[in-house]
């Protein structure tokens, strides 16, 4: 079966079938990347002939060395640029600079902006852009690889989401990792609840999550936590009132994964040590911290295959 989508924008995209149809090929490459020690033999040419540019107008470290490695390791061309050191910064539009780059003939365009909404504006000038979108986080919106690859680490772990008790933590508001999250762990049959400050907390009323607002109660119910990083780059104003009492309502503590050892811990990083989670819990046996950025790699591989195939018209 074809993957039936050309772009990757939003998870609120993907059926249930299309997420089970990307872990499919997620656990393929696993298991291909574990038998292969040395670099070499990681190597495969699924995206052989086929260029990705990545373009990151925005700071970060996992995400853009995981679709470099991601893309590599299948043998695609692949062209990182760095909004900062490009014309953005001499005034282009971010449309000019995409047919620019465009005319150079690029299958995928892998990009990270920080307006909501940015890559949607690029999907619609379908008579101007024709490379298919990937959308590695745009503005406070969604970053749906993040979404798949938190789901599949945990669906990895327990078998199935199917009946999960999943709990996003802390900064909600900002968050394009929990509006990913959000949609792919619901399609997949887990119940999703937010937990975080009222003024941290966007309007969720069509989204059908439960919400906590103190810490203590969302261990109680979850079988697993994301934890998120407060973002103070997007926010405007003061929207806690200080630091130490987000801790003590929000933080994720030694106790709690003390009193509850079943329970998995996720953040998808960069962590602040300290104030979302205590350090002792970001190294915890509990902690599938490292385990999402293992697997973002193949998630992210799975994602760039099936556009390609896409792409192409066949399988
Ligand atoms: C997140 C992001 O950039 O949206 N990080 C990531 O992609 N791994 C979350 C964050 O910045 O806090």
């Amino acid at each position: 079966m074809l993957f039936p989508h050309k772009h990757l924008i939003s998870a609120r995209d993907l059926s249930a079938a299309d997420v089970e149809m990307i872990f499919d090929r997620s656990r393929e490459y696993l298991d291909f990347l574990r038998l292969s020690d040395r670099s070499h033999d990681r190597k495969r040419n699924d995206l052989q002939g086929v260029s990705v540019v990545l373009a990151f107008f925005e700071n970060s470290t996992r995400t853009r060395v995981s679709f470099e490695l991601a893309a590599k390791r299948l043998g695609a061309e692949v062209t990182a640029f760095q909004a900062a050191a490009s014309s953005v910064a001499k005034g282009e539009t971010l449309l000019d600079t995409i047919l620019n780059i465009e005319t150079m003939k690029v299958d995928i365009l892998v990009m990270r902006h920080h307006h909501s909404g940015a890559h949607e504006f690029l999907s619609m000038q379908q008579n101007r852009v024709s490379s298919s979108i990937v959308n590695a986080g745009d503005g406070q919106h969604e970053h749906p690889t993040q979404g798949l690859l938190d789901a599949f680490t945990l669906q990895e772990k327990f078998g199935s989401l199917r009946g999960m008790r999943y709990c996003l933590v802390g900064d909600i508001l900002h968050s394009r990792v929990a509006r990913s999250n959000i949609p792919v762990f619901q399609a997949l049959g887990a119940e999703v609840a937010v937990c975080g400050p009222g003024t941290l907390m966007p309007n969720l009323d069509a989204f059908g999550v439960k919400i906590f607002s103190h810490i203590d109660e969302a261990v109680q119910w979850a079988d697993a936590l994301n934890v998120l990083r407060i973002q103070h780059e997007r926010m405007q104003e003061g929207l806690i009132p200080t630091l130490r009492e987000f801790v003590r309502q929000f933080g994720v503590k030694r106790h709690h994964i003390e009193q509850k050892p079943s329970l998995a811990i996720l953040h998808p990083g960069p962590i602040n040590r300290g104030i979302e989670l205590e350090a002792e819990v970001a190294d915890a046996a509990q902690s599938l911290i490292l385990s999402q950025v293992e697997r973002g790699v193949v998630v992210r591989m799975a994602v760039l295959s099936l556009l390609a195939e896409h792409r192409k018209g066949s399988v």
